[in-house]
């Protein structure tokens, strides 16, 4: 069981929770992800740390409200406990000075973006970051962002705060001017394949976090299989960080479309249910 014992609204359907569970907050690094489950029936929903303190035995998780499970996630509160909370999975990243490093988050993907360039300013890199979202409600973290980044430019797609455009389109101006050792992305799969695009005619290594359906996390039951440099790799025992040079992103979305539908109604069935249960308090 793990208390909740923080929780904040970021942004429209965007939560954070502090949750107690000392167990991951003394072993975690940049980089890595939890599985929690908040009942004995309930799904298994992988999420990226988005922060750890190891003195207080706290982790951080931020999550966008997007299906069942979320949003029941969601509507649990400060003093409410998650049923299981694994962690830490996955392998950290590589935290040494590699020189410049642009450090990329697109929408809630900014919350795992914060422990990497936390990790690697703290190694004495020079962190330039670049964070971006569809419009300035659904921008968070930006102070949090500042503390660790040298330089940080924010990006809104439809320019209602920072500069308007894609994350992509300042990261190209910023390899056309300076020298940059290392490019890191977290966001959705279609922002993390543009910035390979962009980065690989510079010659620049590009790191992305890799987000694909999972259901153990712990290497056994291949659902989370992507396919790097040609071989298939399982995100949670290989990555999630992976060369965004080699990731095969077209497969990656594909996959991730596979259960849109039972998704769907599971949703709709759960939003019934909550319906019913809402007129039955009412009457
Ligand atoms: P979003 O669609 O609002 O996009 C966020 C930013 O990404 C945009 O503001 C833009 O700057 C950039 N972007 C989007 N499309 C782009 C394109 N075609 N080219 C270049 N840049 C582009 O993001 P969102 O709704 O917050 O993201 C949700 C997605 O992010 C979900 O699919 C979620 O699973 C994923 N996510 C991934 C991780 C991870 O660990 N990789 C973590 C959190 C969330
Ligand atoms: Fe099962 Fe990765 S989630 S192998």
């Amino acid at each position: 069981m793990a208390k909740i014992v923080h929780k904040e609204v970021l942004a429209p359907q965007i939560k954070l929770m502090v949750v107690e569970a000392p167990w991951v907050a003394q072993k975690a690094k940049a980089g890595q992800f939890v599985v929690l489950r908040i009942h004995e029936r309930g799904e298994r929903v992988p999420l990226t740390i988005a922060d750890f303190d190891p003195s207080q035995g706290t982790v951080t998780i931020i999550f966008q409200e997007v299906g069942k499970s979320t949003m029941l996630l969601g509507t649990l509160e400060e003093g409410d406990e998650i049923l299981d909370f694994v962690g830490p999975l996955g392998k950290e990243i590589e935290e040494r000075n590699f020189g410049h490093v642009v450090c990329i988050g697109g929408g809630v993907g900014i919350a795992p973006t914060y422990p990497k360039a936390k990790a690697l300013k703290e190694k004495g890199n020079f962190v330039t970051s670049i964070i971006g979202a569809r419009t300035k409600t659904m921008l968070f973290w930006e102070e949090k962002m500042q503390e660790v980044s040298d330089v940080l430019l924010v990006t809104t797609d439809d320019g209602t705060y920072g500069e308007k455009g894609f994350v992509t389109h300042v990261l190209e101006r910023v390899l056309q001017k300076e020298k940059v050792d290392l490019v890191i992305a977290v966001g959705p799969v279609i922002m993390m394949k543009m910035v390979s695009m962009v980065t690989k005619p510079h010659g620049v290594k590009t790191l992305v976090s890799l987000n694909p359906i999972m259901v153990d996390g712990t290497g056994m039951c291949g659902c989370c299989r992507v396919t790097v440099d040609g071989k298939c790799k399982f995100t949670c025992v290989d990555g999630p960080v992976f060369d965004g040079h080699s990731v095969n992103f077209d497969e990656l979305m594909a996959r991730q479309r596979i259960y849109l539908e039972e998704e769907q109604r599971a949703l709709d069935l759960w939003l019934t249910e909550q319906a019913k249960e809402e007129a039955f308090r009412v009457v």
